[in-house]
Parts: structure tokens; C-alpha cells; sequence
């Protein structure tokens, strides 16, 4: 959450350069934005506009994700002290922000905002009245402060730009002309390959054409250079309304060059990843939203296998999960980045468990914290609702099971996503109906279990239809009081599976109003022999794609929906495509 950038240049550029590195990090958050380029500091609620006349060598830009204190200009970034003398741009949490603010205000500090992040510009302010150089500064913060930061710092009269991190990620990219310090790699990987990653507790002073690396007891640091290589689709929107639907049309296309670098670039990786899953007493996942989702699907495919698999929610991994040396555990995510994933991995490897991850985007904290990490090759995802990303986890579970047993074809899933996209006239249409209802219940089982839960989530998020995933056979127990006449329920019913048919008819007796999806051919055509209207069939056997498949129909109903309510799809409202907060 939320996004930094710096740059250091040899030459003059236009101001705007760093709103358009920021525009680049927008997923980040989209609340406010600001910049400061050594003149004037602009900040500014919502979207990110790139405009602005100045020029300059050097500059600090942010994009924020609220979290302490309101969307508000005066809680925009950048943050000065008092004086104007120290600019900062942070992202990130102090968590002991209200005992530096008590001792800052005794010493005459005033605040403008009720950030934690405004304390860090006052800091330093207050140090350097007392004299102290910024190098010993940034010791004496690293030691008194708590939480996690990825900080820039400018000071008046000063040409660098400091750069401290700890916990949030920042690194730092090797352009022809300029140094460029950003939250990750995607605000400048359309113009450089070259980036230093900063780990933590480590801090960096960056002038015009030189960097200089330092631990936090002062001791310069030598750092490598990393030459990155990052598959990317084409970002630009084009034809489409939404990137959304651009991400969802794409899965094809990732989903088989996914499967093909199993077999060429990641094999060597896959079959490690086979060897340690064989090894291990038990597999735990650890995950966040949609990637928790994959991994539950991941879960029941191992487990159907006999292979001992359960899945946590990441921000409960610790308070449920007993790991030790004979663990898997295997993190899942699409940014890498979300801090209660890094969390449970930082409990897992103190319990001495072997950790692992499947990620996408590549040199993220949680790829380099991990013995083995395999990437899902989903390309960026510019919408904050995963779509592609999700599709890609599910289908690399599904290959891994199938490395132990599962039975599956997978040659056809790219063929067979295409064949449902095909659908879409229809979806669109079951989809504006839906989009007139407050609720929907979503039921599935087995397989369609996760795939229930991920569409709820995908609908909540961007229509704000109230909905619910859940098993099938737990809506009795209580939810069922909550179906009235009309109220859309979405039941994913594989090829046979009697249970499903029976709940499904369950709340169709009280009137819930039944969307399918299914691969049963009772339900296919309009003449069906199970006479439902609105039915999205889906042809393919029961064998571990109808899951990803009928979650990519759910993909494109929550999409339609949201798009017939007019809803900001691609930045729905509060959330941010990188939570690198708890
Ligand atoms: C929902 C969504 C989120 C993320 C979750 C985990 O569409 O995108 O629920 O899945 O925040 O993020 P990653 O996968 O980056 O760890």
C-alpha cells in the first residue's frame, strides 16, 4: 500500500517525469498523491494526473493508501517538519508514531497532519537542529523507531536523496541518467533492466550518477546489481473499457505459457518444488484474498491425492498452524509483497519449516525470502481485482497434483477459457439482471467450494453487492433463513454432483432466483431438462478445470454487473492491489 518514487538526475527533466513514475504505482493506493521536486510540493486527493510545468534534477513523489488519518490534502504526502527544512515520502506504518510526536511536541514541534508518517520529516528536522549528520540521524531512527518504512527523505540545500527501509519494500533502479527509488520495480521496468533491492535496516544516500549503501550502524555496504527480466503484457487499456476485462481475456494466453515454462524455463524449479512436496510430512499454504482462494482449490487437488494439504489464512497463520522442519509451508501471492504473507513466512522459517512460494511479480520480498520460488507468469495485472493471476495459481496447483496422481487435462484450459469468453453476450446479461439485487449467495462443493468464495469476493469488491461464498451443504444451518423471493443465488454444480442439485433446489423452493454454472448437460440449452434459465454451461470434464473454469465465469458476472452499475471497476473504492500493511 501506497507507493514512493525518487528520482536523481544528471540533467534537468520535466517535474511531471515523477508523476509519471508514480501513475506507475497507482495500484498501490489512489487516495491522494503528492510531489515535492526541490521547489514547490504539490499534493492532491484522488486519481494521479500527470501534468505540471517545472523542471528539476531531483525529486520525491507518493501515492497513499490511507491508514492513519482521513483522505484528506493536509494527510497527502510528501510531509515536511516545521522549518520546510526535511521533506519525507513514506510508506508503510510507525507504529510508536504517538511517543516521537509527545517527545517532538515537548520540544516545540507542530504537526498539520494526523499521520504517523508526518513524525519521520520532524525526526530528522529536530536532529539536525542538534547537529547530528543525517547518516548518524538515520542510526538513531533506525534504533527509536518502530514498525515498518520504506522512507524517502530530501533536506533543503542538500542534493541527495536518502532512502531508508525496513519491512516495505524499495529499490532501487539504474537508469541511463537517473537513479530512480521506487516501491518495486514495475515504476521503472519499461526503461531500465538493472535494480538494487534494499533489504532491511539498510539505508542508501543517492546523488546525481552515484549511490552509496550503508547498514544501520553506519558501515558502507557493497550491493549487487540485479539484471531483471519481467514478462509483461502490453499495459496500455486500448479497445477495453476496463483492464479488468483485458486481464480476463489474457488468461488464455498466460495460462498456456504458464503451463509451458513448467515443462522449459521452470522445470528444473517444478520438479524441486515436487521433490520437496514428496519430502515433507504436510503441506500448509499460506495466502491472502484471492490468493487464499487459489490455495484452497490447491488444498483439495493435493488432498484428493492423499497428500496431507490444509490452507491458512495468512493473517491467522501463526494462531492455527503447527509447522515444523517436516513442513511445506507454501506462500501464494500475486504482488509478493503483502506483509501478513511475509508474516507467516517469518513465523514458519523461526519454526524451522522449509518455506516456498508461487508469486508473480519477480524479485518481491516474498520471492527472495523463499528457499524455492516458482512464478505463476501471469504478467501484470493493472485492475485491483485478480483475475488472471488467480487462474494461473490454481492451474500450477493443478499440475503440481497432478505430478502426484490427479487426473486431469490439462492441454485444454487455454482452449476452454477462450470457449467460455466466447459466452460472454450471455454472461453480460444474467449479470445485469443480478446487479439490481442488495445480496447474492454464491454454493459450492468440493472443487467449486473455493471457486464460490473467490466469486463472492470478486463481486463484493467491485459491485458492492452484498454476497456470500460458501459450502453448499452448510447454507441449512443457517444462512437459508436469509433467501428470499428473488434473491440471485449462483450454484456451481459439477458434472453430477447430487448434493449440489439437492441445495441448489433447496433455496430454489423459496424462491432464491438460480444462476448455474455447470458441466452438467441436464442444464445445457434453453430446453435443458432442468428447465433454469439463466445457466452458464460449461464444456469440459470434472476434472479439476471446472473449478478455475467456473471461476472465470464467476469473473466475468461480477465484471458485467459492476460494469451495469456504473462502478469505478478497475480502483473499486478503500482498496489498494499491494497491502503491505497488517
Ligand atoms: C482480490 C485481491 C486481493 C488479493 C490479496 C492478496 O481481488 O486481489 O484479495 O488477492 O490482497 O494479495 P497477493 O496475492 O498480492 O498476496
Amino acid at each position: 500500500m501506497c507507493g514512493i518514487i525518487g528520482v536523481v538526475s544528471r540533467d534537468e527533466f520535466p517535474s511531471r517525469f515523477l508523476l509519471e513514475r508514480l501513475k506507475r504505482l497507482e495500484y498501490r493506493g489512489y487516495d491522494s498523491y503528492g510531489y515535492y521536486d526541490s521547489t514547490s510540493l504539490k499534493r492532491n486527493l484522488g486519481e494521479i494526473i500527470v501534468a505540471g510545468e517545472g523542471k528539476t534534477r531531483i525529486g520525491i513523489a507518493h501515492t497513499r493508501w490511507a491508514t492513519h488519518g482521513g483522505v484528506t490534502s493536509e494527510n497527502a504526502h510528501p510531509h515536511m517538519g516545521c522549518d520546510d527544512e526535511v521533506v519525507i515520502a513514506h510508506n508503510g506504518i510507525i507504529e510508536n508514531y504517538k511517543d516521537l510526536k509527545v517527545m517532538l511536541e515537548k520540544k516545540g514541534h507542530e504537526f498539520s497532519s494526523e499521520t504517523d508518517s508526518e513524525v519521520v520529516a520532524h525526526y530528522f528536522e529536530e536532529k539536525l537542529k542538534e547537529k547530528k549528520d543525517v547518516k548518524r540521524a538515520i542510526s538513531d531512527f533506525l534504533k527509536e523507531a518502530h514498525g515498518t518504512f520504506a522512507i524517502l527523505m530530501m533536506i533543503k540545500g542538500d542534493d541527495s536523496i536518502y532512502a531508508i527501509k525496513r519491512d516495505s519494500p524499495l529499490v532501487l533502479g539504474m537508469c541511463e541518467d537517473k537513479l530512480i527509488l521506487a516501491s518495486d520495480i514495475y515504476a521503472f521496468s519499461d526503461i531500465t533492466t538493472k535494480a538494487i533491492f534494499f533489504e532491511n535496516d539498510e539505508y542508501a544516500v543517492i546523488k546525481k550518477g552515484s549511490y552509496e549503501f550503508y547498514a544501520k550502524d553506519g558501515k558502507r555496504i557493497r550491493k549487487d546489481v540485479t539484471s531483471f527480466t519481467w514478462q509483461q503484457e502490453d499495459s496500455e487499456k486500448r479497445a477495453y473499457k476496463h483492464f479488468m476485462l483485458k486481464e480476463i481475456e489474457e488468461e488464455p494466453l498466460v495460462v498456456a505459457r504458464m503451463l509451458l515454462s513448467l515443462e522449459h524455463e521452470q522445470k528444473e524449479a517444478f520438479r524441486r518444488l515436487v521433490s520437496l512436496v514428496k519430502k515433507s510430512r504436510k503441506i500448509i499454504f499460506a495466502a491472502c484474498g484471492t490468493s487464499y482462494h487459489a490455495s484452497l482449490l490447491g488444498a483439495f487437488y493435493l488432498h484428493t491425492t492423499g497428500i496431507e494439504a490444509q490452507t491458512l489464512i495468512a493473517s491467522e497463520f501463526k494462531h492455527y498452524a503447527n509447522v515444523d522442519a517436516d513442513t511445506l509451508v507454501i506462500a501464494i501471492s500475486q504482488s509478493g509483497e503483502t506483509m501478513d504473507v511475509i508474516d507467516a513466512l517469518k513465523y514458519a522459517q523461526e519454526k524451522k519449516a522449509k518455506v516456498v512460494s508461487l508469486v508473480n511479480v519477480p524479485y518481491s520480498t516474498i520471492q527472495r525470502m523463499s528457499a524455492l520460488s516458482l512464478s505463476i507468469m501471469a504478467g501484470q495485472e493493472v485492475a485491483v481485482a485478480s483475475t488472471k493471476a488467480f487462474v494461473n495459481q490454481a492451474a500450477l496447483l493443478l499440475r503440481l497434483a497432478q505430478e502426484f496422481g490427479y487426473k486431469a487435462n490439462l492441454a485444454n484450459l487455454a482452449e476452454k477459457i477462450k470457449g467460455l469468453i466466447a459466452q460472454k453476450d450471455e454472461i453480460r446479461r444474467i449479470a445485469k439482471d443480478m446487479s439490481r439485487s442488495k445480496d447474492a449467495y454464491i454454493l459450492g462443493r468440493g472443487q467449486t467450494y473455493p471457486v464460490a468464495r473467490e466469486i463472492a469476493l470478486k463481486v463484493k469488491e467491485i459491485t458492492y453487492i452484498h454476497a456470500e461464498g460458501m459450502m453448499g451443504g452448510e447454507l441449512k444451518h443457517g444462512t437459508i433463513a436469509l433467501i428470499e423471493k428473488g434473491t440471485p443465488v449462483i450454484s456451481l454444480i459439477g458434472c453430477k454432483d447430487e448434493d449440489m442439485i439437492s441445495n441448489s433446489k433447496e433455496v430454489e423452493a423459496r424462491g432464491a432466483k438460480m444462476i448455474i454454472i455447470t458441466n452438467n448437460p441436464d442444464y445445457q440449452g434453453k430446453k435443458g431438462k432442468a428447465k433454469i434459465k439463466d445457466v452458464v454451461f460449461i464444456d469440459t470434464d470434472n476434472d479439476g478445470k471446472f473449478g478455475i473454469l467456473a471461476c472465470v465465469a464467476g469473473q466475468l458476472l461480477a465484471y458485467y454487473a459492476a460494469d451495469a452499475l456504473g462502478r469505478e471497476i478497475d480502483k473499486p473504492r478503500n482498496l489498494a492491489k499491494s497491502v503491505t500493511v497488517k
